[in-house]
């Protein structure tokens, strides 16, 4: 290029000094065009952030709003819930103020709206168990150390219903770690599903194994069984089929199940029986039956 010029220059000074004006004027357009560029660039940049903030505060107010509205939703389930209870209580606490009733009538009416404020106190109990969630306190112990906590609860219970309770299994001194008390409860509650499911001298068992540093702890029925939409709803907290049931037994069993890192599955089958399986892990290396 330079030998080019050079060559023209020699030919004539005047395109020369045309050439170079042309060139610079050229670059003086190129360096405007490039400033005005960058100023877009500039401008664009801004206007791309200050979307993005834009989307970002719309998005924190779209999960704020589903927050809030999950809470009120949530609120509306309980107020509902202990609502129904306490209007019944109220209703029969007002016709015990009738000066007719006979005192037959009386003392039923009276033993009904007891009734009715157990069930409120047992779903506000169950209600604090739920909210509670995470399972506070733990320590190490035995599996068969459970299993015979549930053996003094539910032995009971069981013979008040003409039901056979089992336990089948030991875990061979296989050990865990987590809330004994919570996890008795859980179990419990299973346990005491599968007794109101069976008819008088049916049988309800529960069994442990551990396999893999994992305790499998089942309990199974021979009940009424359950149709594949009751078992798609089971855990949904509130979610019951008995009049007297809070709903919160099997959401309250996944919570504490799930908080001691382990999983609730359920296996039913219309009138042949069910069997609800909570898998846990074990302290490391204390399965020794596998
Ligand atoms: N072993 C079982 N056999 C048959 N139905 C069961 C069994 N366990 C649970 N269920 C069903 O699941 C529902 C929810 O159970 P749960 O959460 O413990 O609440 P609740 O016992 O207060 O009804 C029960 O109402 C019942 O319909
Ligand atoms: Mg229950």
């Amino acid at each position: 290029m330079d030998t080019l010029l050079a060559a023209d220059a020699e030919l004539d000074p005047k395109r020369l000094a045309e050439a170079f004006q042309a060139f610079s004027q050229a670059s003086d357009e190129l360096a405007a065009a490039y400033g005005a560029l960058e100023r877009q660039v500039e401008s664009l940049t801004a206007e791309l952030a200050a979307a993005n903030a834009e989307a970002n505060r719309l998005r924190e107010e779209a999960e704020r709003n589903k927050r809030l509205a999950a809470m009120g939703e949530m609120a509306a389930q309980l107020a509902h819930q202990l609502r129904t209870p306490l209007a019944a209580a109220l209703l029969y606490a007002g016709n015990l103020e009738n000066p007719d009733l006979s005192s037959d009538s009386r003392t039923s009416i009276a033993r009904k709206t007891v009734d009715r404020l157990k069930h409120l106190e047992r779903l506000i109990q169950d209600m604090l168990l739920f909210a509670r969630g995470e399972v506070l306190g733990r320590e190490n112990f035995p599996v068969d150390d459970l299993l015979t906590d549930l053996a003094h609860t539910c032995e009971p219970l069981a013979a008040r219903r003409q039901v056979d309770f089992r336990i089948a299994g030991r875990s061979s001194g296989a050990l865990m770690t987590g809330n004994r008390k919570a996890l008795a409860g859980a179990l419990t509650n299973l346990v005491e599903n599968a007794i109101q499911a069976v008819a008088a001298g049916g049988v309800v068992t529960l069994a442990a194994v551990c396999r893999d540093d994992q305790a499998i702890l089942s309990v199974s029925d021979n009940g009424r069984g359950m149709t594949p939409d009751v078992v798609a709803r089971l855990f949904e907290p509130f979610f019951t089929t008995r009049s007297d049931g809070t709903g919160l037994g099997l959401a309250i069993a996944r919570g504490v199940a799930r908080a001691h890192g382990g999983s609730i599955d359920v296996r039913s089958a219309p009138g042949v029986g069910t069997e609800f399986i909570i898998t846990l892990p074990l302290t490391q290396s204390s399965c020794r039956n596998a």
